[in-house]
């Protein structure tokens, strides 16, 4: 029970990564708000959650739109009264163009993978301010924050790169409220559902080359990674990045 007592709310909860976190988050105790935009399958992880004993809800939620930033606090607040901890899995890829230069993926990449941790950032900070101080924030890059990748829109390594940015800026800025924020970079999970051509087997054996470890990444090791981060076992650790990515970034 490593999360013990915490409200939790996870963005892009409904699917992938999120979705194991948010099982995994419940299991150790965190209550959760599975925040998405894809109800259904939202109001299943809720249910998942239930039938193994613990406690979620779900909040629909379009991360680049700052009035549902607000419904979605005021939720968690008449909920469960705080907020502990903010995940932010919320992201759309960029390797589903054949234009790298298309100026309207450009601005949608950017509105949910950078404004939305952006303004993730902006209320959970307000909300942690509000309740005293402390709380965790873990905003989930990618490889692609760090390097470039060939055939993905660059808008993708861009956001990414902000995510990374927008963190240890705030870091730097919220030590002094005990509000700590950090980021994940997972390497090569199971393919987005907005993937293109790196949900490509060809592509993905190429990629697989750069990896040390030799073999895709699963949800649970980087579930594992963000509890890691949320939980107080993380407590001097702000500003930082954790690679989970079986060695990519080494090379
Ligand atoms: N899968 C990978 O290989 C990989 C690697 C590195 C980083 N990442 C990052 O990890 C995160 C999760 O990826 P995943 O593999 O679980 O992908 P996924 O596509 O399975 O899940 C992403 C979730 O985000 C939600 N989402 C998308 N746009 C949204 C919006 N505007 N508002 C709210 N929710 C929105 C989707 O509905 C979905 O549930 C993303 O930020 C992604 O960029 C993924």
């Amino acid at each position: 029970m490593r999360l013990a007592g915490k409200v939790a709310l996870i963005t892009g909860a409904a699917s992938g990564m999120g979705r194991a976190t948010a099982g995994l988050f419940a299991e150790h105790g965190a209550r959760v708000m599975v925040a998405d935009m894809l109800e259904p399958e939202g109001a299943l992880v809720v249910a998942e959650i239930a039938a193994a004993g613990g406690e979620a809800i779900f909040q629909p939620l379009d991360v680049a739109e700052e009035p549902q930033w607000e419904a979605a606090l005021a939720a968690v607040l008449a909920r469960w009264g705080r907020l502990d901890v903010l995940v932010q899995y919320a992201g759309i890829s960029g390797s589903n163009t054949n234009n790298l230069f298309d100026t309207a993926l450009w601005d949608r990449i950017m509105a949910v993978n950078a404004r939305g941790s952006f303004l993730g950032v902006k209320y959970a900070v307000q909300q942690m301010r509000a309740q005293g101080g402390g709380g965790s924030i873990v905003n989930i890059s990618s490889i692609s924050g760090n390097v470039g990748q060939k055939g993905i829109h660059c808008a993708y390594n861009a956001s990414k790169a902000a995510v990374r940015l927008i963190t240890k800026s705030v870091a730097t800025q919220e030590g002094a409220a005990g509000i700590r924020l950090n980021t994940v970079h997972p390497g090569l999970l199971p393919p987005m559902r907005t993937s293109g051509i790196t949900a490509d087997p060809v592509t993905r054996a190429k990629m697989m080359q750069h990896v040390p470890l030799g073999r895709d990444g699963r949800v649970e090791e980087v579930a594992n990674a963000v509890l890691f981060l949320a939980s107080d076992e993380a407590s001097y650790i702000t500003g930082s990045e954790v690679h989970v990515d079986g060695g990519y970034l080494a090379n």
